[in-house]
């Protein structure tokens, strides 16, 4: 199970430039919370901040009762490319986190296997990377930030660079391991729809200097399914989200107003 986050007004400065203006966010242990907001607004930097890689010029964050000064080792991170180790079969890389913790081997091996099959992995656990597709690398990234049962998973547009269907598959199979041990989950995307479909509540940043600009319940039943997208519910959500985005002059309709939601998206 998750542990919650609190981040009290963290702000980041480089050089001087603030690049995260006072940020304040909790979350609940096991909740799901993804993260949108025009390129530069410091999205990356807020996760790093927490996943303690990087330290905050004024506040601070805390995971549990722990306040955040180093790197965390109770965490998963998957970033936009998959980073994987050419040399090591799949197994293996996703085995890496047990080892770096020293735990028992093969338990993990078991947990390892078990977490490939659920991302739909089965018989590539000897493959290695060179033979795997880009969304096959990204699911084997996800397995390996969730082997050791972290209680918090940081992703920083992990589908970013895979096709629209792997997008919808690596969504449905995303939400299923997360359901499984339920981590708390801080999830940045430039989808709106993925957004959407995943959390439990959207935090919508402002343009640089970033902050939170609003924060969106989504309450719509789980597990979800691709389909739920076409749904009014759904729709409105993704329409409050690009309203916000709209007012803040990120995106802007066309003058004959025949944009589309997908529009949209592109200028994110
Ligand atoms: N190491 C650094 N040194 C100086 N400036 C930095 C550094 N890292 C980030 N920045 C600045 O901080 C701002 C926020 O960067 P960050 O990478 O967090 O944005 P982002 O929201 O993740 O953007 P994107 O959606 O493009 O990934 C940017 O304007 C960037 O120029
Ligand atoms: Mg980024």
């Amino acid at each position: 199970m998750g542990q919650p986050i609190r981040i009290e007004q963290a702000t980041k400065s480089y050089n001087g430039m603030e690049a995260l203006s006072p940020t304040s966010l909790t979350v609940a242990e096991g909740e799901f919370v993804s993260i949108v907001g025009p390129s530069g607004c410091g999205k990356s930097t807020l996760l790093r901040i927490v996943a303690g890689l990087d330290s905050a010029t004024k506040g601070r964050v805390s995971i549990g009762t722990r306040v955040v000064d180093k790197p965390e080792t109770d965490v998963g991170i998957v970033f936009q490319s998959p980073v994987l180790l050419d040399w090591r079969t799949v197994l293996d890389n996703v085995m890496i986190q047990a080892e770096a913790r020293k735990l028992p081997r093969d338990l993990y091996l078991k947990r390892a296997r078990d977490l490939l099959g659920a991302a739909g992995l089965d018989g590539f656990e000897g493959a290695y990377p060179h033979q795997l597709s880009g969304g096959m690398s990204q699911r084997v990234s996800v397995c390996r930030a969730l082997v050791h049962d972290p209680a918090l998973l940081l992703m920083d547009e992990p589908f970013g660079a895979l096709d629209a269907l792997t997008r919808d598959q690596m969504m449905v199979d995303l939400q299923k391991l997360w359901l499984r041990s339920r981590p708390t989950v801080l999830f940045v995307t430039h989808s709106v729809q993925e957004a959407v479909f995943l959390a439990d509540r959207i935090v919508v940043m402002a343009p640089r200097p970033g902050r939170v600009e609003a924060v969106i319940d989504v309450d719509l039943p789980r597990p979800r399914r691709l389909s739920v997208r076409g749904t009014p519910a759904f729709n409105a959500i993704v329409n409050e989200i690009l309203r916000h985005f709209q007012r803040m002059g990120v995106i802007r309709d066309d003058e004959d107003d025949q944009s589309t939601p997908q529009d949209a998206e592109m200028a994110l």
